[in-house]
This record gives C-alpha cells, structure tokens and sequence, in this order.
C-alpha cells in the first residue's frame, strides 16, 4: 500500500529511521519488497532521473504496482529521488508519487529558496511532500582540514531561514556523507554535533541523509575476487551509527550503492563459477534472494524492523 511520506515520517521521527532506497528493475523490486515484509518494515522506494529514463516512466510505475500486488502487505511510499524542478512537476502531476525532492543545493540559497517554494507550493496543492536539500554533500576526505569539512556541512541557521522560507516538509542535510562507493578512506564518523544543532533549531522536522551506503569491505573483497577493481580501500558509513541518527531526526536515509554492490556480486560470483552458464534468470533468482536478506539487515540496523503493524494502525 502506498502511503504519504509525511505519515511514515510522523510515526518514525525520533524513534528510527526509514530506509529509502533507489530502485531501477524488477529484481530490485522484488527482493525490496520480499525483505520489507521479512522485516516487518516501512520502506521508501525511490524513483531516480536516470531510473525514469532507464525502464521509462510506464515501466518503473507498472512494477512497483505490480510488486504491490504481490506483496500486499507492504506499506511504502514512492519518491522521486534528486529531481529538477520539471521533473518535480512531471511527478506530482503524475499522481503516482508520495513525495519528491527538489535538489537545487547547488544554486545560491536564494535561488535554491525560489526553486524549491516553487516547487512546495504546486506539491502541497497536490498533497504532495517535498524534500529539499541544503548544504554540500561529499568530499569529506580525510585529507581536507577541519574548518573546510566543517564549511561544506549545513548551516543550522540556514537551515532554519531555508525551511522558514520555502516551506519544505523534509530536509537533506550534509551531515559527512557523500554518494557512491567512493565516500571517504579509513574510518569516519557522522557529525553528531552538527545533526544535534540541527534539529536544535529544526525540532520535529525529518533530516534525510544522503549517501548512506556503508560499502561493507567484504562484499568490495568478493566482487573483486570475481574479476571486479573496486578500490578496496573505500569506505562507507558506519551503518551501527543510524539508530544515533534517528534519534536526532534523522527519519529517512538514503541507499543505493551498497544494493548495486550486492547486485554485482552476485552476478560475478555466479557467472565466474559457471562459466557455461547464460540463463540470466538462474543469478536473478539469487540476487532477490539476496537482496531481501540485505534488506532485513539494514532495516535491523535502521531500527524499521518489526515496525509494521504499528505503521498500519497509525495510516488506517
Ligand atoms: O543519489 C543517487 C542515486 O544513487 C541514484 O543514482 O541517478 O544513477 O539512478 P542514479
Ligand atoms: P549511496 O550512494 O551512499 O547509496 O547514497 C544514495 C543516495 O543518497 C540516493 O539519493
Ligand atoms: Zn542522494
């Protein structure tokens, strides 16, 4: 069943954080949705640019219904990842989508306060929600001084004058993640202290963090074990570190690239120990299988596990 986002965020803030993760086929849809009711969890599916125009719009709305009449069950939300704001405007007009982002923190703040108001306000005529995005994230490595790392995180006063502004429901903040495998070297932290100034003067207002991958070692080690050249030195975030998060109000975050890796794995694993093999539906099978396993783990970590039926009663 798809939900509002607002109403997942309600149920979860402060308590744990929902998992949002990108999806671009059906495998990842079936093993997203197969792990959410092993874990009895709330989940945020994720809709990208890039996987609208990959499987094409159709496409990508006929799985996820499909999925949801496979597994009916499950309570989600649909979200369009980092959009621009004509993308933003295809999807609340679409009907289709829970919320949408509308990712201008590249823009001086007052351009990104007009685009994302713009936004806000065809969004809430719709009952949509919006996630904007403050601050820049990425880059923190270990080689960069303290006071430049602190730069590029979000402001607690912007952030407070941005949200004031442009009415957003949701904001990405740069907390010391960035997207991708390549994230940081060696072990690295959130900014605790910069969430908790956050939501200081942001009290009940959903954080959403990005690049929340934790690009676990061994599954670097297998995937280049089986002819991949990850860099193996990359590292991620401590995925021990979410639930310390969300008690900050941090209420949504973000993954990708750790499915990828799972998905990568998997298909060389299995066609470097099968080399005759071509039926692409034999690693498939595995790869969901996998998938939802990785899925219950993460939602374990989120705090999400076992939270379904209190969800239910919250949205019925
Ligand atoms: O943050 C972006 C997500 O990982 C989606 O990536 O734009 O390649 O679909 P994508
Ligand atoms: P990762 O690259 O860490 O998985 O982040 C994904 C993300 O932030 C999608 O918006
Ligand atoms: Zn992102």
């Amino acid at each position: 069943m798809i939900v509002t986002t607002d109403a997942l965020f309600r149920v979860a803030y402060g308590k744990y954080a929902v998992g949002a993760y990108n999806i671009n086929n059906m495998e990842q849809a079936l093993g997203l949705f197969k792990g959410h009711i092993e874990a009895q969890a709330p989940f945020i599916i994720q809709i990208s640019k890039g996987a609208r125009k990959y499987a094409g719009i159709p496409m990508i709305e006929a799985i996820i219904r499909a999925a949801d009449q496979l597994y009916p069950d499950a309570i989600y939300a649909v979200h369009l990842d980092h959009g621009d704001e004509a993308t933003c405007y295809s999807c609340i007009d679409s009907g289709f989508y829970s919320s949408v982002m509308i990712d201008a923190s590249h823009e001086p703040f007052d351009q990104n306060v007009a685009i994302t108001r713009r936004v806000v306000e065809r969004a809430h005529a719709r009952g949509i929600s919006v996630e904007a995005e403050l601050g820049m994230l990425g880059g923190v490595e270990e080689d960069i001084a303290l006071d430049e790392k602190h730069a590029m995180l979000t402001d607690p006063d912007e952030a407070k004058a941005f949200v004031e502004q442009t009415g957003c429901d949701s904001l990405a903040v740069a907390i010391g993640t960035s997207h991708g495998a390549y994230k940081f070297k060696g072990q690295q932290s959130l900014h605790f202290d910069r969430i908790a100034a956050i939501q200081q003067k942001l009290p009940g207002l959903p954080l959403v963090m990005h690049g929340s991958s934790s690009v676990p070692q061994e599954e670097v080690q297998r995937i280049n074990a089986a002819g991949g050249a990850l860099d193996p030195a990359a590292r991620g975030v401590d995925e021990n570190e979410f639930q310390r998060a969300a008690a900050l109000g941090v209420t949504k975050v973000n993954i990708d690239t750790d499915g990828r890796l799972v998905w990568t794995r998997v298909h060389r694993e299995y066609f470097r120990d099968q080399p005759a093999e071509f039926d692409f539906r034999k690693p498939g099978a595995v790869y969901v299988q996998e998938y939802a396993r990785f899925i219950v783990h993460k939602s374990e970590k989120l705090g999400s596990a076992g939270q379904l039926a209190a969800v239910r009663e919250a949205v019925s």
